[in-house]
């Protein structure tokens, strides 16, 4: 509780720069529209999440909230909420066992809404706590990879509350995966390593949204970008962003920094560290820690040690030094403090509206997992715009005419 003082400047920080989530928050203190609703988030415990459940608390709601990765908590900022009564089970440094412990504690508080960020807490309550998921009203999901499990849930016919994809936001994926990822991921590399960008060649796995996200800011810093892909029209748009594209293989001994951005498993792995220049730094941005094959990384390794903050040096057969950064997790929010404020402002007004449009729409809803409704949608990208003191032009009546005929 000693950090708490240290944590609430931390979320007045970010109070101030989330000017959507403030907007939302005075809504929600007059209109109460989650007045004795039990929310379970799991969510990166950061300054950002501080203010999103500041503005659930201000409509009403009862908070329980549990890390959605065992290193991506600030406990500054833990502190700071649970002395304004907020139920954290999350500090930095979890085990796994704590991490689960955690998201158990908190579904036991029997919520009606859920919230998550990579589809933890949905997977427990549809796997081990069934009976607790059949109360629940609805709930979100926060990132790709929790949006892919939750649509495997959908087509197994399985899904036990109706779900909204916050993730699957215009006004979320299209800025906080691209340039909330783009910047912040750069951010921990630097952070971690201090390295020049310029001059680097940097190898991007994934050109989706997080991926091009990475690679132009990288290439916006002076390295020379290679990417890599499975899917041919997103590997033809990387060739006509002005990327080159390789194939994983043939990069691996040509880079200098490797960062994974795709939500799939064992991208890079031992026959690719086999070929890596000494100093390679491998870095990862995507959900879980499984795309930077650790395992290989510790089967391999002759030795191991922590050379720097985040970061873990591995000592190969062949006498060849590779640079693990944060433990192969997340590496924005493992060796920097994850996205800024202001694009998290619009992912979470999309987490606050949508939790409002759950309890609304209570029974009208069915067991599926729906996109955030457009209207939605853009009155975050309204209020955003509005922020930042930007007006644009309306449609007069007769181009709304005009568009919608076919003479
Ligand atoms: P996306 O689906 O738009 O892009 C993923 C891309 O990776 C696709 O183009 C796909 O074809 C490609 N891919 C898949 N397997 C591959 C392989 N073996 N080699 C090369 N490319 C491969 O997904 P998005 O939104 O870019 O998210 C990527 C990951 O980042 C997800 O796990 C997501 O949850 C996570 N994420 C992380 C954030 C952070 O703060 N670090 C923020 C937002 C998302």
């Amino acid at each position: 509780m000693s950090l708490a003082e240290k944590g609430k400047k931390q979320i007045e920080w970010a109070r101030m720069h989330m000017p959507v989530l403030r907007i939302i928050a005075d809504e929600f203190s007059r209109e109460k529209p989650l007045k004795g609703i039990r929310i379970a988030a799991v969510l990166h415990v950061t300054k950002e999440t501080a203010v999103l459940v500041e503005t659930l608390l201000a409509g009403g709601a009862e908070v329980w909230l549990a890390a959605s990765n065992p290193l991506s908590t600030q406990d500054d900022v833990a502190a700071a909420l649970a002395s304004e009564g907020v139920h954290v089970y999350a500090w930095r440094g979890e085990t796994e066992e704590e991490y689960f412990n955690a998201i158990k504690t908190i579904a036991s508080a029997e919520p009606q809404i859920v919230i998550d960020d990579g589809g933890d807490l949905h997977a427990y309550l549809h796997s081990t706590a069934q009976e607790i998921a059949k109360k629940v009203f609805g709930g979100t999901e926060e990132t790709t990879t929790g949006v892919h499990r939750l649509k495997a849930m959908e087509r197994q016919g399985i899904l036990k509350y109706p779900v909204i994809a916050v993730n699957n936001a215009l006004t979320k994926f299209m800025f906080d995966n691209r340039y909330g990822t783009g910047q912040s991921t750069i951010d921990g590399i630097l952070r971690a390593t201090n390295i020049l960008i310029a001059g680097k060649i940097v190898v991007v796995a994934g050109y989706g949204w997080v991926g091009r996200g990475i690679a132009w800011r990288a290439r916006g810093m002076g390295a020379r970008v290679i990417v890599t892909e499975v899917d041919p029209i997103r590997a033809l748009e990387a060739v006509m962003d002005g990327f080159e594209v390789m194939r994983m293989d043939e990069v691996a001994g040509i880079g200098d920094v490797f960062i994974t951005a795709t939500g799939n498993i064992n991208v890079i792995t031992k026959v690719h560290f086999e070929k890596m220049k000494d100093g390679a730094i491998l870095a990862n941005a995507g959900h879980f820690d499984v795309e930077v094959s650790v395992k290989d990384l510790e089967s391999m390794a002759i030795s191991k040690r922590e050379i720097r903050d985040c970061v873990t040096e591995y000592v190969l057969p062949n006498g060849k030094r590779l640079y693990l950064l944060g433990r192969g997790r997340l590496v924005n929010l493992v060796c920097a403090e994850g996205h800024s404020s202001e694009v998290m402002d619009m992912s979470f007004a999309n987490q606050a509206l949508a939790a409002r449009y759950i309890v609304e729409n209570r029974g009208v809803l069915e067991r599926k997992v729906y996109n955030v409704p457009l209207e939605i949608d853009r009155r975050v990208a309204e209020l955003k715009l509005r922020s930042m003191g930007i007006e644009i032009d309306v449609l007069t009546d007769e181009q709304r005419k005009y568009l919608e005929s076919w003479i």
